[in-house]
């Protein structure tokens, strides 16, 4: 009886393997840059409306604060507020040396992202499944020492705008999910990001933007299907942040910080402005309460804060890289050092609370309900459901699943935590059946020989040799 016991342990695994990995749902999350909640408004959208009505369609979603490229992203990629996960700006900077990097050169500062907090990519190869990210925010850096196993880090000087190249690397990633079988994707597309900033965000040429981004989306859904993903793939299409005009041409009085009586930079050991509505100081020692005293109250339209007095709901605070005093300006204003030096006719780093500043949110795939409209959540939500699609345990967050489950048709409940649970029942049940078959086989098989040894002649052709059988349940 021993073969028996080890045919069923055999048996087993290749009964169980397969359900498992048919089961499992993949997630390609899009990110396209700036495009705000209400863009869909006042341009023809048919793709984007048909995926709301295949799918799910938020009202709008609130990101982090700071509402600016690399902090939100990574932020939907933790799940984390950005004093939490430590990439506090688009800008390494270095107070001591006062040297900073561009955006596209902090990409590659490991140590600026890689602080403490695992993108999701790490988090679900980990638990044994395959991520790859496409120009997405965060790619080019380790994290741990580990990365996305398959990633395509964007080129220096990238032409944001080319939607040949938009429909190449959907094309990618669709290749990467169905030859390569990996299980989570993250893929950013620029726009309408940089023609939001240069022409503002209710041109004719933010307009056509939203028209190609509409036609990628068409694009992808149809690439998704040739490739026969639909049953598998999830499709989560949402933003860092929005967008908001900018006031110009002597309509307001612009804030210049060196035009403020009592403020002087001599006062100020380092300082990140001219980077639109936000920025942060660090006064040299001993003159923090002389600078926070000329800037508080200064001009209508600006917001001073201690780093300590921030409040709470921006959660940007608690983090040593954050500078000592934290300004922003309300939408329509940007701040300047010590002249304008930015002619950008939209801007975002808003608060968030600014309705300029929303991102919009889409989804559709097996784990979603149809043509259903919810209202708001934030985006660091999203890292919670996307580990649920994924079945991976999350890392420590900031976001809530119960903002997003009413998004999900039940039986996606099974995935996550619930799969060990009924893996475990169907192990059992299927290791109980396969002992059954074989005990079947044997005493079928006794029997046989039995009466091939009576009369040779009463075997009849449907009565299977045990080999056979096996092969079959093992499908
Ligand atoms: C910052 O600059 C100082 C002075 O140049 C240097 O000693 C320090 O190592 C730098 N820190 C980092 C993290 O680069
Ligand atoms: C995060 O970065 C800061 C410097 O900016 C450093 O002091 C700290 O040790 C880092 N934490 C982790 C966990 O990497
Ligand atoms: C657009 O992208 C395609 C494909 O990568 C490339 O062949 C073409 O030269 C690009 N065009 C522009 C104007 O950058
Ligand atoms: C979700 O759960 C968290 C913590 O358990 C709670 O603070 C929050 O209010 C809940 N949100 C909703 C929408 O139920
Ligand atoms: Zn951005």
């Amino acid at each position: 009886m021993l073969w028996v016991a080890s045919l069923c342990l055999l048996l087993a695994p290749s009964i169980l393997g397969a359900p498992t990995n048919k089961q499992r749902q993949k997630v390609l999350l899009i990110s396209f840059d700036g495009f705000r909640w209400d863009y869909d408004r006042d341009v023809d959208t048919p793709h984007l409306d048909k995926m709301a009505k295949d799918g799910v369609k938020a009202l709008y979603v609130t990101p982090p604060y700071l509402t600016i490229t690399s902090p939100a992203h990574f932020s939907l990629l933790t799940g984390r507020y950005i004093e939490n996960h430590g990439v506090i700006h688009n800008m390494w900077f270095n107070t001591t040396s006062t040297e900073k990097k561009p955006y596209y050169q902090t990409q590659f500062v490991n140590e600026w992202w890689d602080n403490g907090t695992l993108p999701i990519w790490i988090t679900a190869q980990r638990q044994g499944l395959k991520s790859g990210s496409l120009h997405f925010p965060g790619t080019a850096s380790s994290y741990q020492g580990e990365v996305a196993m398959v990633q395509e880090v964007e080129p220096l000087f990238y032409n944001y705008k080319n939607e040949t190249a938009w429909r190449e690397n959907a094309g990618k990633v669709m290749d990467w999910f169905s030859n390569q079988d990996l299980d989570f994707i993250s893929l950013y597309f620029g726009e309408p990001d940089g023609i939001g900033h240069r022409y503002g965000p209710d041109s004719p040429e933010r307009k056509e933007m939203v028209k190609q981004v509409d036609r990628t989306v068409g694009y992808i859904r149809h690439s998704a299907e040739q490739h026969g993903l639909n049953d598998r793939l999830n499709i989560i299409i949402t933003a860092d942040h929005g967008m908001s005009a900018v006031y110009r041409n002597g309509l307001v009085e612009e804030i210049t910080l060196s035009k403020i009586p009592g403020f002087s930079f001599s006062d100020i050991a380092f300082h990140l402005v001219d980077f639109g509505p936000s920025g942060m100081l660090l006064p040299k020692p001993g003159k923090l309460q002389k600078v926070y005293d000329a800037l508080k109250g200064s001009h209508p339209h600006l917001h001073v804060f201690k780093k300590e007095e921030m409040p709470e709901r921006l959660h940007f605070a608690k983090n040593d890289r954050i500078l000592p005093i934290i300004l922003w300006s309300d939408p329509g204003y940007v701040i300047n050092g010590y002249f304008p030096v930015q002619f950008h006719k939209g801007e975002h780093g808003f608060d968030n609370q600014d309705m300029d500043m929303k991102p919009f949110f889409r989804a559709v795939g097996p784990a979603f309900h149809k043509n259903l409209e919810v209202g708001p959540f934030e985006t660091v939500d999203i890292y919670a459901l996307m580990c649920h699609i994924l079945g991976i345990k999350p890392e420590v967050n900031d976001g809530h699943l119960n903002s997003t489950k009413h998004m999900l048709v039940s039986s996606t409940t099974t995935q996550g935590e619930d799969v060990d649970f009924l893996n475990n029942i169907f192990n059992g049940l299927a290791a109980v059946a396969g002992f059954l078959v074989v005990v079947f086989i044997m005493v079928t098989s006794h029997k046989l020989l039995k009466d091939k040894r009576k009369n040779k002649r009463s075997v009849s052709s449907d009565q299977l040799p045990a080999k056979e059988m096996i092969y079959q349940t093992s499908l």
